[in-house]
Formats: C-alpha cells, sequence, structure tokens
C-alpha cells in the first residue's frame, strides 16, 4: 500500500537511477507548489546537479521573485539561477491588446529565455545536462492526452517539444502520477513553506492577462499593488484557503472620481475571487461587505492612478476565472 514516505524514497531512487552518477537535469520553477515540489524533490535526489531557473517575465505578482528565490535558494538549498528578462517581456508586450497575442508572446519569449539559459548550464557543465524537469501532474497527463478544446492553448509554458528537440533533452516527470492534494501532502513532508505549498494556481501570463488592454511598466505597477493589498487582506481574514483563486485586475477604462476637493479621471480595479474544486465551473466567493469595504478603500487611498474598485459577481461558466 502506497504511502507518502515510500512514494519519496521510491521517487528518488528512481531517479538516481535514471539520471546516473554524474547526470545533470535543468528545469524551470515559478515559485508555484507543482514546480517547487518537484525541484525539492530533484535536489534531494541529486543535489547541485539539479539547475533550477526562474524566468522574471517582468508579470510576476509584487516581489514574488525576492520571495521565490529566499525560499528556494536560503530556505530549501536548491541550486537557482534567477534570469531577469523583464525588459525583453515588457518590450515584446509593448503595444498588444490581444489577449491571445499576449500569451503567445509570453509563452514564445519564455521558451528563448530559458533555452539561452539551458545551454549556459550546458556549456558551463561540459554538456553533461541530459534531462529537462517538469512538475506535470496526472490531470495534466490526462488533459494532454485526452482534451484538445479551447484549453489545449492554455498551457503555453509547458510547450517545451521545441526545447526538448533542439538540446536533445529527455523529459523528466516525478510528479506525473500525482493528485494536486497528494503534491501538497508531498512538499510539507519535504519541508516546504505552509504559504507556498498553499498558494493559489498563478497562470504562465501572469498579470500581464488580468491587465485588460496594453500591459506598460506603468499598468504593471498598478495592478501589482492592488493585488497585493486584495491577497494581503484575505489572509489577514483567514479565508486564504477557503478561496480557490482570488486577484485584482486593471479595467481599461476611465471613471469619475473625487480625491482630495478634485475631479479626478482614473482607472477601475476588479477584484476576483472564486471557490471551485476542479476550475471547470466556479461560484464567487461571498465576501461580507465590511470586507470588500476595507479593502476598496485601501486600494483607492493607497493606490496611485485608481478611484473605483467593483466586486465580480459572474459564476463559471458563462464567466471564466481570468478577465482574459
Ligand atoms: P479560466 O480563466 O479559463 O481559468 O476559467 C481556469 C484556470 O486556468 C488558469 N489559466 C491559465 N494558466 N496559462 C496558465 O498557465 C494561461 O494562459 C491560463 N489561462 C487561465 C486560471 O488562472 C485558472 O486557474
Amino acid at each position: 500500500n502506497w504511502t507518502m514516505e515510500r512514494f519519496v524514497d521510491t521517487e528518488i531512487d528512481r531517479i538516481r537511477k535514471v539520471v546516473g552518477p554524474t547526470g545533470q537535469v535543468i528545469g524551470a520553477v515559478s515559485g508555484g507548489v507543482d514546480s517547487t515540489v518537484a525541484a525539492k524533490l530533484m535536489h534531494e535526489a541529486i543535489g547541485d546537479r539539479f539547475h533550477a531557473i526562474l524566468v522574471d517575465n517582468g508579470v510576476m505578482r509584487l516581489n514574488e521573485c525576492t520571495t521565490v528565490h529566499k525560499t528556494l535558494t536560503e530556505g530549501l538549498g536548491i541550486n537557482l539561477t534567477v534570469v531577469d528578462a523583464s525588459e525583453e517581456f515588457l518590450g515584446k508586450l509593448k503595444g498588444v491588446e490581444d489577449p491571445e497575442q499576449k500569451r503567445k508572446i509570453i509563452g514564445n519569449t519564455f521558451i528563448e529565455v530559458f533555452q539561452r539559459e539551458a545551454e549556459r548550464v550546458m556549456r558551463e557543465s561540459g554538456g553533461a545536462v541530459d534531462f529537462l524537469l517538469q512538475g506535470t501532474l496526472y490531470p495534466d497527463v490526462i488533459e494532454s492526452i485526452s482534451f484538445k478544446g479551447p484549453s489545449a492553448t492554455i498551457k503555453t509554458h509547458h510547450n517545451v517539444g521545441g526545447l526538448l528537440e533542439n538540446m536533445k533533452l529527455k523529459l523528466i516527470e516525478p510528479l506525473r502520477e500525482l493528485f494536486k492534494d497528494e503534491v501538497r501532502i508531498l512538499g510539507t513532508n519535504l519541508g516546504i513553506p505552509e504559504d507556498l505549498v498553499w498558494r493559489h494556481p498563478f497562470p504562465g501570463p501572469g498579470i500581464a492577462i488580468r491587465i485588460l488592454g496594453e500591459v506598460t511598466p506603468a499598468q504593471v505597477t498598478i495592478a501589482r499593488k492592488a493585488d497585493h493589498i486584495y491577497i494581503e487582506e484575505i489572509k489577514a481574514a483567514g479565508l486564504y484557503r477557503k478561496i480557490s483563486q482570488a486577484y485584482a485586475a486593471l479595467l481599461p477604462v476611465r471613471a469619475v472620481g473625487v480625491m482630495g476637493d478634485k475631479r479626478v479621471h482614473d482607472q477601475v480595479i476588479a477584484l476576483r475571487a472564486v471557490e471551485t474544486t476542479d476550475y471547470m465551473t466556479a461560484d464567487w466567493f461571498d465576501f461580507d461587505g465590511k470586507f470588500l469595504r476595507k479593502v476598496a478603500g485601501r486600494i483607492v487611498n493607497e493606490v496611485d492612478g485608481v478611484c473605483r474598485v467593483v466586486y465580480d459577481v459572474t459564476q463559471k461558466p458563462p464567466g471564466t476565472i481570468e478577465f482574459q
């Protein structure tokens, strides 16, 4: 019978056998639970022969890169390189408003940057890197086999086929038989902090698909600050684990407001929070008015450029979880 301890031991043995005594592995981490658990397991198995790479795409959450870097290196001992490619990503996103175009640009740029880094690691290791680590879960495996519907475009950042071919890497997926709840238990057993283990999912294209309209550095600043305040208040109210996913979106419209004694025309933040088990259907989270009043007050007071806050009360379907 299956236990988590046995899974860890068996998996570490298997990784060591597959990779061999001198083989090396690279893999991207995002700060999410799947990639972190996969990275920690790899680190337990082969230590610094596993090279983790975090690509800063300029559309991650506020302070995200610094926090993830700290947790993975100081906390978990993982051999991690952070690549700041934010200017490259934001440069390519300039003038782009179409959401699918944003997804494509971010997905393709990610592959380019990651491949450059992988080639660097390859050179420095004298060609010893043979494997690419992916934190694929069982539901992702099923989805990619059986479902080529609209969500086939969803996991653009998982689209590593070309990369594997160009660099002659083999895929290694230690979580491919696990469900999310099992990955969380595994993560906890491996000493990964609770905060990270229980993190809400975050889309690969990041806040670029939560900024409706053009993604500029100024818009990124606004969206990040508003989101940070919202999530901070959700955590302070003890609601983070009850909610499946929450974020602030920046709408591309201007509304009137009165700030001090002046009329201003500033932007609108939309708050989204949903409860769901499968992410295929979802209901909006029923906050009490007091909570929403506090968050709205903080956002208009603390975030320059925002004069209004609205709450999204659309179920999925027909609404999706993301705004784009
Ligand atoms: P929707 O908006 O389709 O979202 O209801 C369902 C789940 O998928 C996530 N999502 C994405 N994840 N790349 C990702 O990695 C994407 O382009 C993307 N679009 C949506 C979304 O955050 C939610 O968890």
